[in-house]
């Protein structure tokens, strides 16, 4: 017998041996089985015998089959090569697969037609309208309740659940600055809170205060003042001289010019959730997947926290 014939009989007898072992004992084969088992069992035998059947006989093809047909008139290096008609059944599905193509797009399944992402994604716009809707008038007790929840899994894992900062590794909320922060902006400059102008840097800090170069000693008394919560009178002349200009002579900031540094307020922590914050303590990525109640909500916790 042909070894290929050979090697296809043993191979069907293995799969089908796998197969009882596998489905038989689950009793598809036996006589309990339901019939869905009896007709999964007898499918599986088809495919193997078939494919089988299929294998042997392109496989005796190849080792049999000389090459036939008329010779081109190239060749190269006498190579040569047949000339064969295109065979019917590969026009015939190449037509197919062109008719069928055109209707799948135009019919079968259209570029808008029904989508489970599309699906998905109508439902959680609706359920964020939904969500914004419900929460469009919370009273201020409530925004900070949802802050807060907010706070302990969205900013906790860098501020602490106190709020603390967690030994420098990210700004102290409690507090509106620190000392290092208010210096470091002041030495660098700072533009990344979305205000049409940057605060300009300590030579910049000049074309305000033309009278006096800002001083280190200037810096720590103002950066103090700042820190301090604005109180006392070391460092209020510099703070009055040279940044009341745009934070107001309160400190409280004027809106498109720059923002509070007395006190944190709604506005500014959507900006900072808007554009991150990058400066002496360390950076915090921009948090846009938040919706705006959340943003809110958040604005009017981190506010009661420094009160
Ligand atoms: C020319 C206007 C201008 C002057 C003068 C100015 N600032 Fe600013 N300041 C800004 C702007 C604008 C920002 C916001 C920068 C941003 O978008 O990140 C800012 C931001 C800050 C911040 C950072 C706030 C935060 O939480 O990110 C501190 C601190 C600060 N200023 C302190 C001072 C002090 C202290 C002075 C005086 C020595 C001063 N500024 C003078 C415009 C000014
Ligand atoms: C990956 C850590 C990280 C996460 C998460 C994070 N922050 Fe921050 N945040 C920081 C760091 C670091 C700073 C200080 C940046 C600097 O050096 O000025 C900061 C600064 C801030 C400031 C500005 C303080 C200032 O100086 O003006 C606010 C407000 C703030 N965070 C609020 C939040 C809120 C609200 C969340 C939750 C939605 C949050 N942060 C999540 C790291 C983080």
């Amino acid at each position: 017998m042909n070894k290929t014939v050979l090697a296809a009989i043993i191979v069907v007898i293995a799969m089908l041996g796998f197969t009882y072992v596998a489905v038989g004992m689950a009793g598809g084969m036996g006589g309990e089985g339901d019939w869905v088992n009896k007709l999964a069992v007898l499918g599986a035998v088809v495919l193997v015998i078939v494919t089988s059947f299929v294998v042997t006989k392109y496989v005796r093809q190849m080792q049999n089959d000389r090459a036939g047909g008329k010779l081109a008139d190239e060749n190269w290096d006498g190579i040569g090569e047949y000339k064969n008609e295109l065979p019917f059944g590969w026009a015939v599905i190449f037509l197919g697969l062109v008719i069928w193509a055109v209707w799948y797009f135009l019919a079968g399944y259209p570029v808008n037609a029904y989508s489970q992402i599309g699906e998905y994604n109508e439902e959680v716009a609706a359920h964020d309208a939904k969500f914004e809707a419900e929460h469009a008038n919370m009273d201020d007790e409530t925004l900070k309740e949802m802050g807060g929840s907010i706070f302990i899994v969205q900013c906790a894992p860098c501020h602490g659940l106190q709020a603390d900062g967690i030994d420098g590794k990210a700004a102290n909320l409690n507090v509106r600055l620190e000392e290092k922060t208010v210096k470091h902006v002041i030495n660098n400059g700072q533009g990344m809170l979305g205000f049409p102008a940057p605060m300009p840097d300590r030579n910049g800090l000049m074309n305000v205060n033309t009278n006096a170069l800002i001083t280190d000693a200037e810096i720590d008394a103002v950066a103090k003042y700042v820190a301090g919560g604005m109180k006392g009178t070391e460092g209020a002349d510099v703070f009055a001289g040279t940044c009341a200009a745009c934070h107001g002579a309160d400190g409280k900031g004027m809106e498109m010019v720059a923002p509070s540094i007395a006190e944190f307020n709604p506005t500014l922590v959507a900006d900072v959730l808007k554009h991150g914050k990058k400066g002496a303590i360390g950076a915090m990525p921009a948090f846009n997947n938040l919706t705006e109640a959340q943003v809110k909500a958040l604005g009017a916790y981190v506010t009661d926290l420094s009160k």
